[in-house]
């Protein structure tokens, strides 16, 4: 066991989530955390015009304020999303909205999109010159009325293109009244436009819900494709309950749900956009990740990239390069020479 399991984390996870948080996030900042990477040519990719050192990505809502873009490369991950960023700058929902579920390996959030604002991250983000790409995800603004949610991430957008490799339209937060409705044909479709008619050119993604039907994400397919989006993101937490075990203390917090028990649920939207729409768009697998055997399981799936945020938590600073070393030996020994030989696999 590693020194993050035997030590850090028992005292860790002795405060309450949000300030261990904040405390790791400090240290991250400074740039005193590192590990010893993993890099290999068979992990290596160029999709939409970008390269990617791996395929496992830092997931949105960590750095929530770009403020350790610096760093992020020093602790092993390919990618990393930022945001949620809004318009408006916001303080989210009142504390405690973090909970820890260990039992299960899960946590349950219910942060509400806090977040110094767009104009504020793109100030942090001018002039660097990030190692790996960044990826910048964009939710609504509280005070922003649902009708007028288009203006408002087109108003994000347009004070952040220039510092993403891409974006995400991200309509899949439980924790923002209303937000997830913004899934249906009508409301997204004013969303794409109004952010394709800023720049064309931009990589664009949309972030799913794991909780929609079948019939819904074929809608989402639809949409995307209209607006020629890059691809899709599956997926966010899940508002539902399954696979946390019937006396854990937090299951009954309001929020999202995710790490362990929402990996299965994660893993069927993923093969079914597989299926739907693998040739044509790129998709990055998120949920419920914490070895390398989920990381191939996704990309098996369907996957292009990955992302972690949950198994982070509790797997430490080494996570990233463990399960990328732990995916290159899988796939050594199933004699998979290449991501994209793999991709699609299983699906
Ligand atoms: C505390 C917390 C905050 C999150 N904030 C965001 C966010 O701001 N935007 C977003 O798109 N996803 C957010 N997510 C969702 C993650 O990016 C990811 O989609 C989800 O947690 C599933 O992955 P995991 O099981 O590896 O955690 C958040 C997740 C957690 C646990």
């Amino acid at each position: 066991m590693g020194l993050y399991k035997s030590a850090l984390r028992p005292l860790m996870f002795r405060m309450d989530p949000e300030s261990a948080h904040d405390l790791a996030f400090k240290a991250l900042e400074k740039g005193v955390v590192s590990t010893k990477t993993f890099e290999s040519p068979l992990l290596e990719q160029e999709l939409f015009a970008v390269k990617f050192a791996n395929p496992l990505g830092l997931g949105a809502g960590f750095d929530k304020n770009a403020r350790a873009v610096p760093h992020w490369h020093k602790l092993g991950f390919g990618s990393v999303e930022v945001g949620t960023v809004t318009w408006h700058a916001q303080p989210g929902n009142p504390k405690p909205r973090l909970f820890r579920l260990p039992e299960d390996q899960g946590l349950i959030n219910r942060m509400g999109f806090n977040n110094d604002g767009a104009e504020k991250v793109a100030s942090r983000l001018w002039g660097l010159k990030p190692a790996i790409p960044i990826g910048i995800n964009l939710g609504k603004s509280k005070i922003t009325p649902l009708e007028e949610a288009a203006n408002d991430y087109q108003l994000s957008f347009r004070a952040l293109k220039d510092f993403g490799a891409y974006f995400v339209v991200n309509v899949s937060s439980p924790n923002t009244p209303g937000l997830r409705s913004l899934q249906e044909r009508g409301p997204l479709s004013e969303i794409f436009s109004a952010i394709r008619s800023v720049d064309y050119t931009k990589p664009l993604f949309v972030k799913v819900a794991p909780d929609l039907e079948f019939t819904a994400l074929d809608e989402v397919i639809d949409v995307a494709k209209e607006h020629r989006l890059t691809g899709i993101i599956a997926t966010n937490t899940t508002i539902s309950r399954g696979g946390v075990s019937a006396k854990a203390p937090h299951r009954d917090e309001a929020g999202g749900l995710s790490g362990r028990p929402l990996c299965h649920m994660s893993n069927k939207v993923l093969k079914h956009l597989y299926r739907a729409c693998g040739q044509d768009m790129i998709l990055i697998g998120v949920g419920g990740i914490f070895t390398g055997q989920d990381l191939y399981d996704k990309i098996a799936f369907g996957a292009h990239l990955c992302q972690v945020y949950t198994g982070w938590i509790y797997g430490g600073p080494q996570m990233a390069p463990r399960c990328l070393e732990e995916l290159e030996n899988l796939m050594e020994r199933n004699g998979i020479k290449a991501l994209s030989d793999l991709r699609g696999a299983a699906a």
